[in-house]
């Protein structure tokens, strides 16, 4: 076998296999390396993602809303359910089986595009030789390719508490945490991040006392301020028991439960500690990049002082003709975010140019309801001296959200003061996730909210709710 590639992906997540089917369209003989190993022990392609992150989460956030609207919300419709019950095993089964369909479709794609694909460990050996880099591959036969141009998407793995180790059995990352084959009567997550408040969501639905232990005074703090406490009040009226501004003393584990000590500084004058038994943990305070085991050392790549690779904004890093993308690299952790970069990086190979707007990338909370957002919070404008417009429609007054039941929260669309121009759009409500895409085409083409004031939408539509809000900067909104 010919061991010499144009270019070598280290990473077969969002960022690492989009990168190589863009890099195989534009001509490059492309090699991607990724060490995955399902439950079974084979390959499975898609990272983080698609095997313990994006997907699964959301699979399970799906059948256990599902199962709660069917309980207790199905009677408003005029439907009777009677002995409604989980099969736990049945939707595990479910998630597992949609991870499988994505393991394969990126393998499908893999072939489709003739990138070859190596399963197993990657490393830096050091050597160079004619400007080509050459990769080991840590595995049975273990091999070493070389190429011109290496990207590094190797992702992050979930940070841990200091002292604590993650079993997946009572100490859980998001890994165990989506695995767990039965309901914890008492689960504690500590950090109220995204991790938190999603797979918080999961088990509340399906039955779970969930305590959530944040150590912020500040809940999503980048999340503007008025959509938080809407999310804040909402999360708690439904039992997330999300408790700010703690500090966890101690964590003992014991042969079937973990007792925290933790003590609560808004409550309390004197710091009183605060004991609770709980029958799992999970730990969702942050994640942190896969840069420690790739040999980087060898060839002078240079870390940030949290161990992120240092890029520039084509994500080249200091050693010429070596990329690095996705969770590896500074900015947000999202799954798009690494695509966006993947894509860049295969085009700019390539000589093109292409650019990220990082003002333009949109973020999702997919809880119930789903949070929204892209631009700038109010927060940031008043913090920057930023004279603005708010425009508001809450979702009580939209007749799509009133068809289906779910009336909470709001579209909010901050525009400059003198221009007009849309700064931010932040929702939370019904299919946030889908309405925040006309805000992203809205940012990302400089539109004015009287641009989208002036766009007919579809009626009944929870979209309607975007157009209301632009039209009430103005005082114009109609039904509200
Ligand atoms: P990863 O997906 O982490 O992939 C890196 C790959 O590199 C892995 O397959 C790993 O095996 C491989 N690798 C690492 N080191 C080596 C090596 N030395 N040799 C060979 N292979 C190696 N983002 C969203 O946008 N939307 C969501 O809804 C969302 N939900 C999430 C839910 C959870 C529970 C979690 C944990 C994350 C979620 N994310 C979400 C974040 C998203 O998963 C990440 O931002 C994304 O996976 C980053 O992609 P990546 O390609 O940089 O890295
Ligand atoms: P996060 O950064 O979202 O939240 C971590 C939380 O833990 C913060 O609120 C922080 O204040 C808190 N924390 C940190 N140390 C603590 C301590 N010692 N005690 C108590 N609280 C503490 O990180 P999270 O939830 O782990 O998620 C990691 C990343 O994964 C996110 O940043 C996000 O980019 C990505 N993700 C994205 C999703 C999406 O797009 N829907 C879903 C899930 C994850």
């Amino acid at each position: 076998m010919n061991k010499n590639f144009d270019v070598i992906v280290i990473g077969a997540g969002p960022g690492g296999y989009v990168a190589s089917i863009r890099l195989a369209q534009l001509g490059f003989k492309t090699a991607c390396i990724d060490e995955w190993k399902d439950n079974e022990e084979n390959f499975a392609l898609g990272g983080t993602c698609t095997n313990v992150g994006c997907i699964p989460s959301k699979a399970l956030l799906q059948t256990s809303h599902s199962f709660e609207n069917v309980k207790n919300s199905f009677f408003e419709y005029g439907i009777n359910t009677q002995n409604v019950t989980l099969n736990l095993q049945k939707m595990l089964e479910r998630k597992n089986n949609i991870i499988k369909k994505n393991n394969s479709g990126i393998l499908f794609l893999f072939k489709k595009n003739k990138i070859k694909f190596f399963h197993g460990h990657a490393i830096f050996t050091g050597k160079i030789q004619n400007n080509f880099h050459e990769i080991q591959i840590i595995n049975k036969t273990k091999e070493t390719i070389t190429a011109k141009y290496i990207i590094i998407a190797t992702g992050s793995k979930a940070r841990s508490f200091p002292g604590v180790k993650f079993d997946e059995n009572l100490i859980l990352s998001n890994k165990g945490a989506l695995e767990m084959i039965n309901v914890p009567k008492k689960l504690c997550i500590i950090g109220a991040g995204v991790i938190g408040l999603e797979i918080g969501s999961i088990w509340r639905r399906l039955g779970s006392e969930v305590t959530i232990l944040e150590m912020s005074s500040n809940f999503l703090n980048t999340v503007d301020e008025e959509i938080a406490k809407k999310a804040f009040h909402l999360l708690n009226k439904q039992g997330l028991n999300i408790i700010l501004n703690t500090k966890i003393h101690d964590i003992k584990i014991n042969k079937e439960n973990v007792l925290i000590n933790y003590s609560n500084k808004s409550t309390n004058v004197k710091t009183e500690i605060i004991t609770s038994i709980f029958d799992k943990l999970l730990i969702a305070i942050g994640r942190i990049p896969n840069t420690n085991n790739l040999n980087i050392d060898k060839i002078g790549l240079k870390v940030n002082e949290n161990n992120f690779i240092i890029v520039n904004d084509n994500c080249e890093t200091n050693i010429p003709n070596i990329y690095a993308i996705g969770d590896v690299v500074r900015g947000p952790m999202l799954a798009h975010k690494a695509e966006e970069e993947g894509i860049m990086v295969a085009e700019h190979i390539s000589g093109q140019k292409h650019s990220i707007n990082f003002n333009a990338l949109p973020f999702v909370i997919y809880t119930f309801p789903e949070i929204a957002s892209v631009g700038k919070t109010e927060q940031y404008l008043k913090k920057h001296n930023i004279s603005y417009n708010v425009g508001i429609f809450p979702f009580l007054a939209n007749s799509r959200a009133r068809i289906l039941g779910e009336t909470s929260g709001m579209v909010k669309i901050l525009s400059d003061m003198k221009s007009d121009e849309i700064l931010g759009i932040h929702i939370i409500g019904p299919m946030a996730s889908e309405l925040i895409a006309e805000a992203v085409i809205a940012i990302e083409f400089r539109a004015s909210s009287e641009d989208i004031a002036r766009i007919c939408h579809v009626h009944p539509s929870l979209s309607e709710a975007m157009k209301e809000a632009a039209m009430s900067i103005e005082n114009r909104s109609i039904n509200y």
